[in-house]
């Protein structure tokens, strides 16, 4: 048997909060983000970044917050190659017991174009600002962003630049997701023969999905010598996303005579965070997603079941309860009280505050009123229905009765309480949702668009409970809300007023076309 715990380890940096949170509509609250950085916390993530600090006064908060409340994660922010930004982003780290600045320039011809810099001049900025950032912290990790479109010659200049002003971790981005894990091992190997200084310095490996390879591009680089991956839960992130927390982990795990390195994460935590994750961003886990996805321990062919009950290995690489799906799926009823509630949601990896949980007892023994069994997935439902709803609430649904069926137009009576103040009307629609969701439009007036409207029933049967997302749009403005309930035109109607209260809070902290103008982060400055 292997003993793992001497294998040399490899640091885990998570980076929901930052460039997981940077994809269009993935927005989350103040509480959301602490909520989320303390279960990352609690999981054994070396390196949170929690935030772009100057990016904005709600992202500056939540880092300095986060930096308060960890107890074992460096936490990180992310500051562009000016001292304004480093500043910003020590200002927010600085509370926290392990602080780390994380500045970063993109260093191919494409990127050096941008702000004009030729390679001189951008060697120049990468002394100073890194010299800089060492002389606020001792923690500096720097990043030549699109590192895997940089001349190898002028990357090996850079990194030694960077490694001699002080940076600790060098981080090397395939900002586009451009590459193959051949050359992403390559690019490792080079650094470590060619810089002077390199072993004094961890590595990391930063990959985005866009050809599907961000996860094996960074076990490659890890086979290479990289000792640190930088990751989301679900692959959170721009376009197609980062390489996900979960399928490193996993895969390190499953494939350890392969790879033959430990990381400090508690597997049994994943299922819990993928699902936050999901519930706060807005962005639902595809099916087939690989290890978190719905999909992936359920076998559907007759041969796949029958191996699997023979021999659970025949079918299976890990088990279900290594990230920590329970095995259980008891069925709750109307007859389970308080005590039997609170401890399945243990179980479920969810530690409510008691008055969350009266909140919760309350809507579940409404559901069980409607709904003959309660499954994992409605408790899980209902809970993370009550987690988003316990945000500001600018607009909330008082009262809802809907006429729809073959003979139209579709009707809806509501009453919504804007402010504290309740407002009642009706509206037509074509269709119960268009009607209802007419009745919030014309008590509460606005531009927002409807982008995106998905449901999913939560389990089988017609009494299941539908969850549903509604995508928003409002100068450039994205923001998502979720709802569930066994009546789809409630969870409908719920989920655009929950969208809409994040639209409100958005408004407040950002700029018209904020969300879309990512450029501001691709540049040095
Ligand atoms: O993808 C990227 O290049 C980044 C950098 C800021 C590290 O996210
Ligand atoms: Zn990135």
């Amino acid at each position: 048997m292997t003993d793992t715990n001497a294998q040399p380890r490899v640091l885990i940096f998570d980076t929901t909060l930052r460039d997981g949170e940077q994809s269009p509509g993935a927005t989350m609250t103040h509480e959301e983000k602490l909520e989320i950085a303390t279960l990352l916390d609690e999981m054994g993530v070396d390196v949170i970044e929690a935030g772009f600090p100057i990016a904005s006064e709600g992202d500056f908060a939540a880092v300095s917050e986060i930096a308060r409340r960890a107890k074992n994660s460096t936490i990180c922010g992310l500051a562009r190659a000016n001292t304004k930004d480093i500043d910003r982003c020590w200002e927010a780290v600085k509370h926290a017991k392990s602080p780390r600045i994380h500045t970063f320039i993109g260093t191919s011809p494409l990127h050096r174009a941008i702000p004009n810099l030729d390679m001189d001049q951008m060697a120049e900025r990468i002394h100073d600002t890194v010299t800089h950032a060492r002389n606020l912290c001792d923690n500096i990790q720097w990043s030549p962003m699109d590192a895997t479109r940089t001349e190898a010659d002028y990357l090996c200049r850079v990194v030694e630049i960077a490694i001699k002003a002080g940076a600790t971790t060098i981080n090397i981005p395939d900002t586009v997701g451009y590459t193959y894990p051949f050359e992403s091992a390559k690019i490792i190997r080079m650094l470590l023969e060619r810089v002077p200084g390199a072993d004094t310095i961890v590595f990391a490996t930063h990959c985005h999905n866009d050809l599907g390879m961000a996860t094996a591009n960074a076990l490659a680089a890890v086979e290479a010598g990289a000792r640190q991956i930088e990751c989301t839960i679900n692959g959170l992130g721009e376009r197609a996303g980062n390489t996900a927390l979960e399928e490193v982990v996993m895969a390190m795990r499953v494939r350890n005579d392969i790879l033959p390195y430990r990381t400090g994460i508690d597997s049994t935590k994943i299922m819990n965070l993928s699902r936050r994750v999901s519930q706060v961003s807005g962005f639902p886990v595809q099916f087939n997603k690989a290890i978190v996805g719905k999909n992936a321990f359920l076998h559907e062919s007759g041969i796949h079941q029958d191996g699997v009950l023979k021999n659970v290995q025949t079918f299976e690489i890990m088990r279900p309860e290594d990230i920590g799906l329970t095995a259980k799926n008891i069925a709750m009823g109307k007859h389970s009280g308080r005590a039997a509630l609170r401890s399945k949601l243990k179980e479920l990896g969810f530690d409510l505050a008691d008055n969350q949980l009266n909140d919760v007892f309350v809507r579940f023994k409404a559901l069980a009123d409607r709904k003959k069994e309660i499954y994992d997935d409605d408790l899980i439902a209902l809970v993370a229905d009550e987690q988003t709803n316990d945000a500001y609430e600018f607009l909330q649904l008082k009262k809802l009765r809907v006429i729809c069926g073959t003979e139209g137009p579709q009707e809806a009576d509501m009453i919504l309480t804007i402010d504290g103040t309740d407002h009642h009307i009706d509206a037509t629609g074509d269709g119960p949702v268009d009607a209802a969701f007419n009745c919030v439009k014309m008590l509460f007036p606005h531009k927002a668009r409807l982008q995106v409207y998905q449901v999913h029933a939560v389990t089988e049967g017609t009494d299941a409970q539908a969850t549903v997302s509604v995508r928003l749009e409002e100068d450039g403005r994205i923001v998502t809300g979720s709802s569930a309930d066994t009546d789809t035109i409630v969870a409908s109607t719920r989920a655009y007023i929950n969208a809409l209260n994040r639209l409100i809070i958005r408004r407040q902290k950002t700029a018209p076309g904020e969300d879309v103008k990512t450029v501001t982060y691709h540049h040095g400055e």
